[in-house]
């Protein structure tokens, strides 16, 4: 046979093999066999580079190096889904859809929501041309170098493919995968990847496709289009891509599924809401399309997504792991909380090591030791917690949990207060984490907003000895700041400057600055409204506090405490002495009072606010801000996408619906 022709037929031979290995999993030839045959076509491609093909089965393996991605525009827009995590959601969902289409019985096709990066394939007479990202839904990077060493992506396509073919994907890491990368990071001390999404879409952008390649990408197919051969139906693109050699979620295992109404969806959801633990590759949902393409176009698409599917949310989950190991973290403010080191897990997409377990009362309720199989679950929160034991599985011989005596950083014995639930480690003013955290308070963006100074910068300085309250950070000085090493001149211009405009920082904010416990952003500012001196503060009996509004003898005995130790004094006086509000301002130009005596909730995201902007906004206006919905809100001021427990009980309750645009109306009605 001729070289040409042998480089041909090995080329197709060894796309069939890679197909039947990655995709359809039912191999016809072992390894040796597969590597031998690709090594013939490696030696006869280098003796006839005439014929360089780059989706030849040799590049799998990546090599070249690509500075930057060439940017090309959609051939049709990339859109996003509307999102739900209600079944009453879906139900309406499904009841419009319905309504609006024409055909008596809308088909549907349910499938896995992979978590992972979007990409867009094109084909052209049979052959891998592009494979663009989302970018901004218009135009997108071509990573095709990348995408041609996924081992799931044809390269070439079976000649009854039509010779326009688009097909648009997600692409993946498969958990085991994911582990073996961040394991091989650990072990060359690089960053993790925090979760497999993440780790997916850096990668996809390196411009070493050899990397790139070790690193194993997956990727999974959900939709094709094709002017001249266009398909008639989601299902129908589905199966005509499986047959081409696409990755499709298979209809068995129960990946995906045609269903004929509302319910068959919701069984399909209730299923994988129980089982996706056990996949091997993340899911955040599942989406549900109208199956007919032409019931589609007659749905048609708002501006962001279309009519025609939906994403369903799965609710936070549970899994089982065992308890390695008990920790304890010591706060700003001394109080100790165990922490639970964990046998690592997925949950909810991310893997999880961590748990919090409150307090020495829950680890009693819980009747913790170490080796038991504990359930975790993730609430609102991002750490999740520990929700329960499993007994059964308890090993023999296993140790209680036993609270700890001492602080694990210092070693002073911890106290815990008279019907307190949290044990203290007393050594406020030594105690390296406390000394810490207060000065990380300070400097947070909702207090002193001092954002040209960074954690390990705290951490260093303060491990230094150099600082140890907040104004020893002013006292610093230019001298001081460039004496620390490797901050660089601008370093230190920025630490100055952000300090410098720290001294405007409103008198209320301050006060939340200085981290007494108990006194939080909404206590300072109606301490501020009723004492609007720091002098006359440092002065107030206990009893005056308890006057102040919503104040209570546990905050007015914070207080009171708090000022009358020495050093605190000194501290206060020095702060003042570098020039920070010590009184409260004027109300700000523009205020108002027309909100007064209306709580409001504030959920989504706003176009003409960041969420605290808003908040600001309610509250320079003389509103309140609660931040969960009960009888007692008025109204839920609601952006983009408001959570669905808020919207649910803002329903439930009958609470008034705002959008941000009646708001601003309503503040600006005053102007
Ligand atoms: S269909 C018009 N099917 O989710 C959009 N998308 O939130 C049609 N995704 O951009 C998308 N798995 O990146 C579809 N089985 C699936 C999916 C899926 C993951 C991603 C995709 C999309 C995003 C929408």
């Amino acid at each position: 046979m001729a070289p040409l022709e042998r480089i041909a037929e090995l080329r197709r031979e060894l796309h069939a093999h890679n197909r039947r290995y990655y995709v359809t999993d039912n191999p016809t030839v072992s390894d040796a066999e597969f590597d031998r045959l690709l090594r013939e076509l490696q030696v006869l491609e280098q003796q006839h580079p005439e014929v360089f093909d780059p989706n030849s089965p040799t590049q799998r393996v990546g090599g070249g190096l690509t500075k930057i991605f060439e940017q090309v525009a959609h051939r049709r827009p990339m859109l996003s889904l509307a999102n739900t995590y209600s079944f009453d959601e879906l139900d309406e969902f499904v009841r419009r859809a319905q309504e609006l289409a024409s055909n008596s019985e809308l088909e549907w096709s349910a499938e896995l929501k992979f978590d992972g990066v979007a990409i867009s394939l094109w084909y052209e007479e049979g052959k891998l041309v592009r494979a663009l990202t989302r970018g901004d839904g218009v135009q997108g990077d071509d990573v095709v170098v990348n995408v041609r060493t996924i081992p799931e992506v044809p390269l070439y396509l079976p000649e009854d493919a039509p010779s326009d073919l688009e097909v648009r994907g997600e692409i993946v890491f498969l958990n085991d995968a994911f582990e073996r990368l961040n394991a091989r990071r650990r072990a060359a001390g690089l960053e993790e990847f925090a979760n497999p999404r993440n780790a997916a879409s850096g990668t996809l952008k390196m411009q070493d496709s050899a990397e790139v390649a070790l690193r194993r990408l997956s990727m999974f197919t959900y939709a094709a289009y094709s002017d001249q051969r266009p398909f008639a139906s989601h299902s129908g693109a589905l199966d005509a891509l499986a047959a081409w050699g696409f990755p499709v979620p298979p209809r068995e295992p129960r990946w995906s599924q045609c269903c004929a109404n509302a319910d068959e969806l919701k069984d399909f959801l209730a299923y994988w809401d129980a089982q996706r633990q056990q996949l091997p590759v993340a899911t955040d949902g599942a989406v549900l399309k109208v199956d007919r393409v032409d019931e589609q176009q007659r749905l048609g698409f708002t501006a962001k997504a279309p009519r025609w599917a939906i994403a369903y949310k799965f609710n936070a989950e549970q899994a089982c792991t065992p308890l390695i190991d008990v920790r304890y973290q010591v706060g700003r403010t001394g109080a100790v909380t165990p922490v639970a080191v964990l046998e690592p897990v997925w949950l909810s997409g991310t893997q999880v090591q961590r748990a919090s377990v409150h307090n020495a009362d829950q680890i009693a309720k819980l009747d913790l030791h170490l080796g038991d199989w504990v359930w975790v679950e993730k609430g609102g929160e991002i750490i999740p917690k520990i929700t329960a034991v499993d007994r059964a599985r308890r090993p023999a011989n296993a140790p209680q949990v036993i609270f700890a005596a001492q602080c694990p950083d210092c070693g002073t014995p911890l106290e815990r207060s008279e019907g307190e639930a949290q044990h203290f480690c007393p050594n406020c003013s030594a105690c390296p984490p406390q000394i810490k955290g207060r000065i990380e308070h300070f400097i947070h963006r909702r207090a002193m907003d001092v954002d040209g100074i960074g954690v390990e910068t705290v951490d260093r300085l303060v491990d230094l000895g150099w600082v140890r309250t907040p104004a020893d950070l002013y006292d610093l000085g230019a001298s001081g700041w460039s004496r620390l090493d490797k901050f660089k001149e601008k370093s230190v211009a920025n630490a100055l400057a952000s300090l410098d405009a720290s001294r405007s920082i409103p008198y209320e904010r301050v006060l939340f600055a200085l981290g007494i416990r108990h006194v939080g952003e909404t206590v300072a500012k109606k301490i501020a409204k009723a004492v609007p001196h720091m002098d006359l503060l440092a002065q107030a009996t206990t009893e005056e506090l308890t006057a102040v509004p919503d104040v209570g003898p546990q905050i007015a005995e914070s207080i009171a405490g708090w000022m009358a130790q020495p050093e605190n004094q000194r501290e206060l006086a020095r702060l003042k002495a570098q020039g920070l509000q010590m009184e409260r301002a004027a109300a700000p130009e523009g205020a108002s009072t027309v909100l007064e005596g209306k709580t409001f909730v504030v959920s989504g995201v706003f176009a003409h606010f960041s969420r605290d902007g808003i908040k600001d906004a309610v509250e320079q206006h003389g509103g309140r801000i609660a931040s969960s919905v009960s009888s007692k809100t008025h109204f839920l001021l609601a952006g983009e996408g408001v959570g669905p427990s808020k919207r649910a009980k803002a329903e439930a309750l009958g609470v008034h619906w705002l959008t941000e645009e009646e708001f601003r109306a309503w503040i600006g009605s005053t102007d």
